[in-house]
């Protein structure tokens, strides 16, 4: 194999954006092979776009018998991703799927055994994997420039959505077509990014408000709190509602502390570490002396959705390392489904989450939905830069 053929499945906002970045030539050893969407208005804009090099399909089964396509990449509505990724597996094709892996972690567990069963290349499109900030953030962690994680605050409320925004898709928000609000469509990558960066919580306690901003019956203000085995805390803060947001992540570490905001990483360190200077001070008010540290941010060779199909290539059809394996998209869906579940029961949570407590919880908040599925309104525009 010399190119990867790519199908894309669904041909809404995002597959239609990784379809004009293919066939814009910017992924080099990748090709356009197919598009697949059930709604043929959508397809006939695919064809109008991308004109007949590329083969239509209304059935993605179709697509992957049709012999066009070695590869694919799910970009339906989340729900659908664990059994397309499945069946496409099983059609011996290699996957990049979107954020989230899936809506609970009993179906995203199946589609990882499968993953395992068939040895596919597997990608999660994990594309803030590759934001230069957070790429330098790991490796500081990772290098223990800031000792023993203590804290993590990230407060990322600037997912401002109007009304408008929630009646564009009959799918979104509701908790038989979304399987969630803020937390399942809008967070995943900082969900994702919270335990790539500080590893996976023991514990998670949380306050959702369900519609509290909107018309809608699923979360739109989120309020955690999770417990680390080693004692590190962190707390984590979500709004559609709010503007003018915020977008502050803070992780502490007994050397030093790191704060990104906008596009800047600010990272200043302990010439001390502070537990050795909290036992060794004679003074009982001084602290460590501090130095702020000017760290290069460089580019990634892989940069954002590009890059995670870039890597995704180079993996295919050079082996080169994934940077966002999809096995570990179960991950973040881990601390979504736990933040969930501890609104919804009042509890603390342990992760990994139960995966059939969770499923019959969600089964309960579909049965008892009042949502009467609504008609979706065009909306001016779906601005996805926020989600880059
Ligand atoms: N990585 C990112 O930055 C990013 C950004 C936005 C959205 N997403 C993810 O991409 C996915 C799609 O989101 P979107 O905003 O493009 O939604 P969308 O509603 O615009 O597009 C979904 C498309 O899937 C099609 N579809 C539905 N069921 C299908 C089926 N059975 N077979 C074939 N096609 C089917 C729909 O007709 C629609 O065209 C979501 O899971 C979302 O979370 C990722």
């Amino acid at each position: 194999m010399d190119k990867v053929i790519l199908g894309i499945i669904g041909y809404g906002n995002m597959g239609s954006d990784h379809a004009k970045r293919i066939t814009n030539g910017d992924i080099p050893r990748m090709k356009l092979g197919a598009i697949c969407d059930i709604d043929k208005a959508k397809l006939e804009k695919a064809k109008a776009v991308l004109g007949e090099d590329v083969a239509y399909f209304e059935n993605y089964k179709d697509m992957l018998a049709s012999g066009k396509i070695n590869a694919v990449l799910v970009a339906t509505p989340h729900y659908l991703h664990p059994e397309m990724v499945i069946d496409s597996f099983k059609a011996d094709m290699n996957v990049i799927c979107e954020k989230p892996a899936g809506v609970y972690t009993k179906q995203v567990n199946e589609m990882n055994e499968a993953a395992k069963k068939y040895g596919k290349v597997f990608s999660m499109m994990y594309n803030q994997r590759t934001n230069p900030l957070y790429v330098k953030a790991r490796e500081l962690i990772q290098q223990g420039e800031l000792g023993d994680l203590r804290r993590m605050v990230w407060i990322i409320t600037n997912w401002f959505r109007t009304q408008a925004y929630y009646d564009s898709g009959t799918w979104r928000s509701t908790w038989s077509g979304e399987g969630g609000g803020a937390l399942i469509n809008q967070n995943p990558h900082q969900l994702d990014l919270w335990q790539w960066l500080c590893g996976m919580p023991k514990t998670i306690r949380s306050t959702c408000y369900y519609g509290k901003w909107h018309d809608i019956e699923v979360e739109d203000d989120v309020t955690v709190f999770a417990e680390y085995e080693n004692g590190m805390t962190a707390t984590y803060i979500t709004s559609t509602g709010e503007a003018p947001g915020t977008n502050r992540l803070e992780i502490t570490g007994t050397k030093g502390k790191i704060v990104i905001e906008g596009d800047s990483m600010k990272f200043w360190q302990n010439r001390v570490d502070d537990v050795t200077y909290c036992k060794t001070a004679k003074g009982g008010f001084g602290t460590p002396e501090l130095w702020e540290i000017q760290v290069p941010v460089k580019k990634p060779a892989y940069l954002q959705h590009n890059g995670i199909l870039k890597n995704f290539t180079d993996a295919v059809l050079d082996g080169a390392e994934l940077i966002a394996p999809g096995e570990e998209g179960v991950l973040g869906l881990n601390i979504s489904n736990a933040i969930h579940m501890s609104s919804w029961t009042g509890e603390t949570v342990t992760l990994p989450v139960d995966p059939d407590k969770f499923y019959a919880l969600l089964q309960e908040k579909i049965a008892n939905s009042k949502v009467v599925k609504k008609e979706a309104k065009a909306v001016e525009s779906v601005d996805m830069s926020s989600t880059f």
